[in-house]
């Protein structure tokens, strides 16, 4: 009789791989029974884990552009659907995936059976829970407390802020006085343009474009905290504490980033405090966060009020929510709207019809600019800044599948399987959206076109939704108005090949959109 003892190295190792191969194998076989036997993609890992989520985008592995370098392919499959399935081969949760308007709609408007995955929570919250960070238990708690911030005196007043925003950037970045000009990195000015304007109109704080947001903590400026903490939020809120501490030298910038913010977010807190509850008839009660801090008052003492960490914790996910978001779809917009000349000569067309000899808008023009209003909706739709949410039922349920020969599909979904609701395919649904990778602004003229849903759908739709259209209406309008807006060809390229081109250097973090590109800005001459 043999004794472990007398086994080979070699052949104990063989031995442990087996058993390892075996059990992952079953692993998987569990994972296909899990989403249905769907057919879809397959990777090393899947999209949720910690490999298949931080390695890059490649044939291999997910990445954070699993989506977008799938378009074309995936809900293609000989057997395929408008649900298909991922899952990783060595590990990672298997997920279902979807591109139909009435599966998120099920989802999403249906908030008993699907709820947040704890992962997705526990990703978003490095302050702790907020209204987007929480699940149905307490998610209601918040969403009272800020919901106030979001009522109908907002919206003139971020106008206002878009337009006097406007004219500082031209004046400061000294482009207007100039015949043309280059603006040499689109992200970056509507990254700016939307922070400075949630940080205006959210929370009082007044700004020139040159100027920093309050004083200097740790050596950085509030907009410094906030590009170093918002770009690395996931790995803020998910690394142990102690991480923080190695002596590593990026580790160590995103705490002191971390901490300086909660700083700044507790000082904002404290004054308008000492400042005391603003009337109504006050400029400063119209901004976001005073509503937000007097709804909260009224409730002191009572189960429904927040913590001051809560509330730190809400102030940041504003301003993460109400910058990178809008920032991303505004950039996508003026590439799209550059490379599409007749579409942009349409939208400058109708601005000229609302605005008298070329004045400023006021907040009333809004609803007579529908075009303007089309062509933001068509840059959300074919870039989804936020391109994808993710679910899962807290119980077994089933999903009805729109199918293209009529009879819906029935597909179980056991209680905790992730569903990963693709706003990239969804737009680009052709059964829902004729012509899905044309930049058609008109579309969204016609009652019939199915609803943009890049917003969400259901209880937890985006709160910020007429925020984020107001200014992106009031920005594209001015913008229009004073410059004809051109992409910088090389030579012999075509607008096609430029957008084609443009659309592959993309990139994700908290939003999604185009990567750094220039735009060709020539000022329109007034008849
Ligand atoms: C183009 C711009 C925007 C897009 C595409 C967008 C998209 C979304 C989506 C898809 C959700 C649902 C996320 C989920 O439930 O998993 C959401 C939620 C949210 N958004 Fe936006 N958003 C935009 C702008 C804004 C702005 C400007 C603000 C604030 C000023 C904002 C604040 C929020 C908040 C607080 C939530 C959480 C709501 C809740 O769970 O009750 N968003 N947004």
């Amino acid at each position: 009789m043999y004794s472990f003892s007398l086994l080979s190295w070699p052949i104990a190792l063989a031995g442990i791989l087996l058993v390892l191969a075996i059990d992952r194998i079953l692993a998987y076989y569990r994972g296909l029974a899990l989403v249905s036997y769907l057919p879809g993609e397959r990777y090393f890992f899947s999209p949720v884990s910690i490999p298949g989520a931080i390695l890059p985008t490649s044939k291999w592995n997910p990445g954070n552009l699993w989506m977008w370098s799938g378009r074309g392919r995936v809900y293609k499959r000989k057997g395929g659907s408008e649900i298909e399935s991922c899952l990783g081969w060595l590990g990672g949760m298997p997920l279902l995936y979807n591109n139909s308007p009435e599966v998120a709609k099920q989802v999403l408007g249906n908030k008993s059976v699907w709820d947040k995955p704890q992962i997705i929570i526990d990703s978003l919250a490095p302050f702790g829970p907020n209204v987007f960070a929480t699940n149905q238990a307490d998610w209601p708690r918040h969403r009272r407390i800020v919901a106030p911030g979001f009522g109908g005196g907002l919206y003139p007043a971020v106008w206002n802020e878009t337009v006097n925003t406007y004219y500082d950037c031209l004046a400061t970045e000294k482009w207007e006085s100039e015949d043309s000009f280059i603006m040499p990195n689109v992200v970056a000015i509507t990254s700016k343009f939307a922070l400075y304007l949630i940080a205006k109109s959210g929370f009082g704080i007044d700004l020139s474009w040159n100027e920093s947001i309050g004083e200097k903590i740790n050596g950085m400026t509030m907009p410094e905290c906030f590009e170093v903490t918002s770009s690395s939020v996931v790995l803020l809120s998910m690394l142990p504490r102690w991480m923080f501490f190695l002596p590593l030298k990026a580790l160590r910038r995103l705490r002191d980033a971390r901490k300086a913010l909660d700083l700044i977010l507790r000082g904002i807190i404290d004054k308008r405090r000492a400042e005391g509850v603003v009337s109504t008839e006050d400029q400063r009660s119209k901004n976001i966060f005073s509503l937000l801090l007097k709804a909260n008052d009224g409730e002191k003492g009572s189960k429904a009020a927040l913590s001051d960490q809560e509330l730190v914790s809400n102030v940041f996910l504003l301003l993460l929510a109400g910058h990178e978001t809008t920032s991303r779809a505004l950039a996508g917009t003026l590439g799209l709207l550059a490379c599409h000349p007749t579409e942009q000569q349409k939208a400058y067309e109708e601005v000229m019809s609302v605005l008298k000899k070329g004045n400023d808008p006021t907040f009333d023009d809004f609803e007579r600019l529908p075009f303007i209003q089309g062509c933001f909706s068509e840059g959300l739709r074919l870039f989804p800044s936020s391109p994808a949410m993710i679910r899962a039922p807290l119980s077994d349920t089933v999903l009805s599948i729109p199918s293209t020969n009529g009879e819906p599909l029935a597909i179980p979904v056991k209680a905790d399987q992730l569903i990963w609701i693709d706003w990239i395919g969804v737009g680009r649904n052709p059964r829902v959206y004729a012509a899905p990778d044309s930049f058609m602004p008109s579309r969204w003229l016609d009652p019939t076109t199915e609803p943009l849903l890049n917003f969400s759908y259901g209880p937890r739709v985006c709160i910020g939704k007429r925020f984020a259209l107001t200014e992106s209406v009031g920005i594209l309008c001015l913008l229009l108005r004073d410059h004809q807006i051109e992409p910088i060809l090389k030579i012999g390229q075509t607008l096609q090949e430029w957008r084609t081109e443009w659309e592959t250097n993309v990139d994700s973090n908290i939003g999604f959109g185009p990567k750094p590109f220039p735009l060709k800005m020539t000022r329109r001459q007034l008849a």
